[in-house]
Order: C-alpha cells, then structure tokens, then sequence
C-alpha cells in the first residue's frame, strides 16, 4: 500500500514535445525517490501521446483548446489567454478535487513559461516550482530582457555583453530579440518567465553546473529564490555508469519507429552515421532542405534523418523514393523516418555526427551522449545554444549561412568532414567525451544535479 504521507507534486508542462519531455523525466525522478507526481496534460496533447508516462500519473484538464491546441487558438497570446482562464480555472478543479484524498497536492511545478500557474499554487497554498526548459545562459539573457537590463530589438551594435558568456554575436543572440516587432509576443512569452520568481519556492533548470558554471553562479548569486540545477534530466539507462533503468523518454507525440532504425544503425560501423534531426515543430526552408538532402549525399557518409510527414513534400523526389523507412527494402545509404527514438539513436554506438537545429533538449541530449554536433539553428534560442556548443564547450560547428541566409550543400558537406575527419573533428570527440563523462558525473550520487534533487526532495517530505 503507498504511503499515505507521500508528498504529491502536480506537474503541468507546456503542452509541446521539448517542454514535456523534461519535465517528465524529471517527474519521474521525483518518483524514484518517494514523491507522488500527477501529470497534467491537456485533452488535445493527450489525443497524439504514442507513448505511456511510467509511473507517473496521468491526469487531463481542458485547456479551452481541445480539438487543435495552440493552432486552434490562432496564436500563442490567444492559446495563453484560453488557458488563463479556462486552463486555469480547470487545473484549480483538479487540485481541489484532491483535497479530501488521502494524497491532496503539496506542490504544483509549471512550466515556466505559464508563471501564471503561480497563482493558482499561492492561491491554494502550495508550494510553487517553475521549471524551465532551455539553457541557464538563454535564461539569464531573457532576465535581463525582462529587467530592461537589455533593450529590444537589440540593434546599432554588433555584440552583447552578458555575466558569464562570452561576448555574444548579434547572431549568437535568441532571435525573438531581433526583429521584436513580429515576435513581439514570443519574447513577451520567455521574458515573462522571470515575471513573479520572487513569489516562486524553487526554480528549476535543466541543465548541470559545471555545463554553465559562471552563468549558473551569476543566477544563483542573482534570484532570490531557491534556484536549482537538475540536469540532464535523461534516462538512469543512459547516463548511469551501471546502464541499467528505466529507457522510456518523455512521451512521443508522434508515433515513433520503434525497430528499423536501430536494425538498420546495427550494420553500420562504429561512428560510421550521421543523424538528422530538427525537433518536434519546427519548419525548414524547402530550399534548405534540399541542400541538407544533396550535402549528406556529397559528404558520402551513412545518414538517418527524421523529416517529420508535414515536412515529407520538400525533399528532393530521389530522397522520396530511394530512402524512406517504408520502401519495400531497406536503403543502404541513408534512411529517413518520420520520428525516432532519439535517445536510442544518439546513444547508438554508429551515429558519429548529428546535424541539429540545436534545441535545448537535442544539444543537452547530444552532449550528454557523447555525440558532437552540425548546428543549422532555424530560430528561437538555437542560435545561443550552438554558440555554446561551438565556442565554450568545442563539441561541435555552426553551419554558415550565404547572404540569402541558408547554409549551401557544400557548406553541410565541410561541416560534416569537419567532425568526423581531421585534428579538430578528433578535438571536438574528445571534448564531447569530457562532456558527457561531467554530465553522468553531475547526476550520480554526490553529483551537483543529484545532490541539488536531494535537497528539493527532501524539502517536500519534510514540509
Ligand atoms: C523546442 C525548442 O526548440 C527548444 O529550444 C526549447 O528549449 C524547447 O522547445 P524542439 O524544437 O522540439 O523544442 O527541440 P528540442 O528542444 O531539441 O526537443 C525535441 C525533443 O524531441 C527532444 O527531447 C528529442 O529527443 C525528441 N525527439 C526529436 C525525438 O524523440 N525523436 C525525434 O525524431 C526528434
């Protein structure tokens, strides 16, 4: 029978794939270690989950968006709005409903990019954790967006100073700083995250302190409240030096092939493939893509690519027919499937190169891997992301972009020679070696994240 004075922690990420999986994981840590955590997700996310949460509850809540999510609201302010009130008012449901249970909630963890969540948690006098999903550096950089430490649109100078970084290029800056007038509300969205910490008991972040070490101080030293790192928040299975777990990785919310990829990255030689992947929504050029599809052929190398189906029209008709996962036989070249198993894949001893859009989660994951890294950002905070994957921590190389800013054939080509052949390629394979060695380092037992986990757990179960 459970426990009945487990402490129970209702966990609401922001219904997208990189908000979700992390927020889950680390749910499921919390788990392992004697919390109880519901997850919230909303009615629509829960129409494409493929995949099961483990030992983590499931609860579902209306958003006010039930049939289409953010796309049915028209706009992120709109689908904001939507949750505000209907979300909201729903998830206060949820947690009063549990009041009178033997497991009423303690404590309600939100993305941080919903801080109004907060409200609800004060409201109902839980304690209140904001758990944010990109890097430490990008976060400290939207904080000072939001103290008008920094104005935008950033312009009429060529680099930014910020505590802990080196100097940051225009286009090493979060793109939502730049043109400030079409993504007015996207940086009102990640500005906001820093809104009302002062009320907030812990903030988390998934990320690991030495990974970030002067800008992990500098926040520390910086927020009033309880600020933790906890990363990278993958699988015991991976990172556990034993290799043992649990290896189910947040939830897929696109059916994920399961088999192919790995039979097939089974007769390939060690380092031998190149791994293609651009995360869960966003959208390439149709001319980018062709010169990514012509620079993987150039280059000659082994290739696995994950083109998701709404991105499936702009390959060249060749790649079409001769690589997909559902040809009659399996290519030998290259194959192309509509979503993997990332984990499995990076982990996969023949993936010796991975060409990304430098998400938060994908260059955590390919870092923490072992796996260096071709960054082609598209947008967001992708572009700080591999600045830091290429200057600070050396695992891997930006492509360039021409003037009419896509990153030609020959260009995906030299970057992809670039990791796998030569002195720096063989540079970058150690460093991403020392990476991946501090990353295990920071969740086994002792370790920074593992120690930093302790501390909020036990801060639970003793309130
Ligand atoms: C977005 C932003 O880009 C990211 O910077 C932000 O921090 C979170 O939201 P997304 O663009 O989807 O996320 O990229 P990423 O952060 O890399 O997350 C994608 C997730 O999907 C990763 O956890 C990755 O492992 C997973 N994935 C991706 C798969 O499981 N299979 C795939 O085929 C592709």
């Amino acid at each position: 029978m459970e426990n009945a004075c487990k402490p129970h922690v209702l966990a609401v990420p922001f219904p997208g794939q990189g908000h979700i999986n992390p927020m889950l994981q680390f749910s499921k840590l919390l788990v392992s270690k004697g919390i109880k955590v519901t997850f919230a997700i909303t009615l629509f996310t829960a129409k494409s989950m493929q995949t099961e949460t483990g030992l983590v509850n499931i609860e579902l809540f209306s958003d006010g968006c039930d049939e289409g999510g953010i796309l049915e609201a028209g706009s992120l302010d709109a689908y904001f709005e939507r949750f505000k009130t209907i979300g909201s008012e729903n998830l206060a449901k949820v947690i009063e409903r549990q009041e009178s249970s033997d497991f009423p909630f303690k404590c309600l963890m939100y993305d941080s990019c919903m801080p109004w969540c907060l409200d609800i948690a004060k409201e109902l006098g839980l304690v209140g954790v904001s758990f944010y999903t990109q890097s430490c550096s990008v976060n400290v950089i939207y904080y000072h967006v939001y103290h008008g430490l920094l104005s935008t649109p950033v312009q009429g100078v060529s680099a930014v100073s910020m505590p802990g970084m080196p100097l940051l290029e225009i286009s090493d800056l979060p793109t939502f700083l730049l043109n400030s007038e079409s993504n007015i509300s996207y940086l009102k969205f990640v500005a906001d995250q820093f809104s009302n910490i002062d009320q907030a008991d812990w903030l988390v972040f998934n990320t690991f302190h030495k990974l970030e070490n002067e800008v992990v101080n500098w926040m520390l030293n910086e927020l009033p409240t309880r600020t933790i790192t906890v990363g990278p928040t993958l699988p015991s299975k991976y990172l556990d030096k034993r290799g043992e777990g649990d290896d189910n990785y947040g939830i897929n919310l696109i059916k994920p092939d399961r088999r192919t990829c790995i039979n097939w990255l089974d007769t390939k030689k060690t380092g031998s493939v190149v791994y293609v992947s651009f995360g869960s929504f966003l959208s390439l050029q149709e001319q980018q893509m062709e010169e990514i599809a012509w620079g993987l052929e150039k280059s000659g190398k082994y290739f696995l690519w994950v083109v998701r189906a709404e991105e499936e029209q702009k390959l060249p008709s060749k790649f079409r027919e001769e690589y997909m996962s559902t040809s009659v036989s399996l290519p030998d070249k290259g194959l192309i499937v509509k979503w993997s198993l990332q984990l499995q894949v990076l982990a996969h001893p023949s993936v010796g190169c991975f060409i990304t859009h430098a998400g938060w989660n994908s260059t955590l994951e390919g870092l923490s891997l072992g796996v260096p890294m071709v960054g082609i950002p598209i947008g967001s905070d992708q572009t700080t992301n591999i600045k830091f994957v290429e200057d600070v921590w050396r695992v891997g190389v930006r492509g360039k972009v021409d003037e009419k800013g896509i990153i030609r054939r020959e260009e995906i080509e030299r970057c992809i020679r670039e990791i796998t052949e030569g002195e720096h390629g063989e540079d970058m394979r150690r460093n991403v070696e020392k990476w991946k060695e501090l990353a295990k380092e920071a969740v086994d037992e002792g370790g920074s994240s593992s120690k930093n986990i302790q501390h909020f757990v036990d801060s639970l179960l003793c309130s």
